[in-house]
């Protein structure tokens, strides 16, 4: 046994409240050696599988008095909020173990001016780009700049501070909103103006101590709202694993050029990185480069890497903690997961909670799981209580029957307005 400090009956507190959180429980509560767990603030479907407390994820110190008072052995970070605002931090400055990196390493997600400008000084290929802290600047640099580019907020603004400029006029508007009116706040005081990327998108997220690191399976999001990735950008309406376009070459050059280099960069500037490191990328005919860095897991696509996973993920995340995951080898089930999202008709802009949903059950004869981001239940009866509602997510033995095991599921679920993409998944299919 390698965990003798910590023996078995884990008492585990898990801070987030969406799809990814649902799915990262789901996953502990199978591991031998967790006995409990606790979510804060967690959510209704959570809530059949964990005890959700009532606490907000940035409520840094009301999370630590709860992991002190509750004995918690180990604090698993969802989101990036707590992660950029330090929790790491604190935890360990009170003898709490955490999973996560600290807010110095979490800055290669908290700041895209930071984490360009490492791309840069490392040589990790990314588009070319300039950084701006003054309007006037980005205003004359955008006059004779090469169309399209990509106007970006530096700081965190919800996966919304990236908006394509096709043209001046464009730009002049979105650089007004950033840097001007700060429609995301300070996160515009800095933006990137940065060259389009064309080709696929894929997330690679691997595990790390800041010495070994562990891709996972590569998986696609589904950005766009509607069908044939067309409308605005939501937060996922579905993604899926292992992506067919990802060779095993692919993936040693995502790790040599791009893994590498940002851990070891990272731990040479005294920011050691420990947790999840998600890598954004676009295969660009001439390999892959980063569109951006997340900090933690991703959503939706933990709830299709997650299933696939035949290894203890406790373990997994003590031995980073520790700093040992070179004795992990983790392994992957064979097959392919589809997950797709049920969201609240008028999603991502305004939308009606509160509305019933029927069909929420557990769907074994499909090898489908939901995971809830936004539902509410009173007694027996579930409601919707946010955009994002079900992921439903459906593990089968390739892309193909994954997706149809999925849509089956989904035909199942009904409530009034609900929204969702029938083509999840169709770049693998193609
Ligand atoms: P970000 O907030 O940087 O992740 O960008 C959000 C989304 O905008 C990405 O998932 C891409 O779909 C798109 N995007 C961002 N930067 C670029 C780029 N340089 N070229 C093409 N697409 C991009
Ligand atoms: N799926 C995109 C993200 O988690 O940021």
């Amino acid at each position: 046994m390698i965990f003798d400090s910590l023996g078995i009956d884990m008492k585990i507190l898990v801070i987030g409240s969406g799809g990814r959180e649902h799915a990262l429980v789901w996953k502990l509560k199978s591991s031998p050696l967790v006995k409990r767990i606790y979510v804060a603030p967690g959510n209704a479907g959570i809530g059949l599988m964990a005890e959700n407390v009532n606490i907000k994820v940035d409520d840094l110190e009301g999370l630590a008095g709860f992991a002190q008072e509750k004995g918690i052995d180990l604090t698993v970070v969802g989101p990036e909020l707590p992660l950029t605002l330090g929790i790491v931090d604190l935890f360990e400055k009170r003898g709490l173990r955490i999973f996560g990196p600290s807010k110095k390493a979490a800055e290669i997600e908290g700041s895209k001016a930071f984490a360009k400008e490492f791309m840069r000084k490392y040589h990790i290929p990314t588009a070319s780009f300039m950084v701006f802290d003054d309007k006037a600047a980005a205003l004359e640099f955008a006059r004779g700049a090469a169309y399209p580019v990509f106007i970006k907020a530096s700081g965190l603004a919800a996966g919304k501070g990236a908006v394509m400029a096709a043209n001046p006029d464009d730009a002049n508007v979105i650089i007004e909103q950033m840097m001007g009116q700060r429609v995301f706040g300070g996160a515009g005081a800095k933006i990137i103006i940065e060259d389009r990327l064309a080709g696929q998108e894929v997330t690679i997220m691997a595990f790390t101590d800041g010495k070994t690191i562990l891709p996972m399976l590569a998986s696609q999001d589904h950005k766009q709202v509607f069908d044939g990735d067309q409308g605005p950008n939501t937060g996922g309406m579905g993604a899926y694993c292992p992506v067919p376009l990802v060779s095993d070459q692919m993936m040693q050059t995502v790790r040599e050029q791009i893994l590498e280099p940002v851990v070891y960069g990272l731990e040479k500037e005294g920011r050691r990185y420990k947790g999840i490191l998600y890598a954004g990328l676009m295969l660009t005919p001439v390999g892959p480069k980063v569109i951006e860095f997340n900090c933690r897991f991703g959503d939706p696509e933990t709830q299709v890497v997650l299933p696939l996973l035949k290894s203890d993920l406790a373990d997994i995340f003590i031995a980073i903690v520790d700093g040992n995951l070179n004795i992990i080898e983790p392994v992957w089930k064979e097959g392919a997961a589809v997950c797709v999202v049920m969201a609240s008709g008028g999603y991502p802009d305004k939308y009606e909670t509160g509305i019933k949903i029927s069909g929420i059950r557990t769907y074994r004869e499909n090898h489908a799981y939901l995971f809830h981001a936004g539902t509410r239940r009173d007694g027996n009866n579930w409601f919707t209580a946010g955009g994002r509602v079900l992921g439903v997510t459906a593990v089968n033995q390739d892309i193909r029957s994954a997706a149809k095991a999925a849509y089956d599921t989904v035909e199942n679920i009904r409530f009034e307005g609900a929204h969702f993409r029938r083509d999840i998944a169709y770049q693998a299919m193609k």
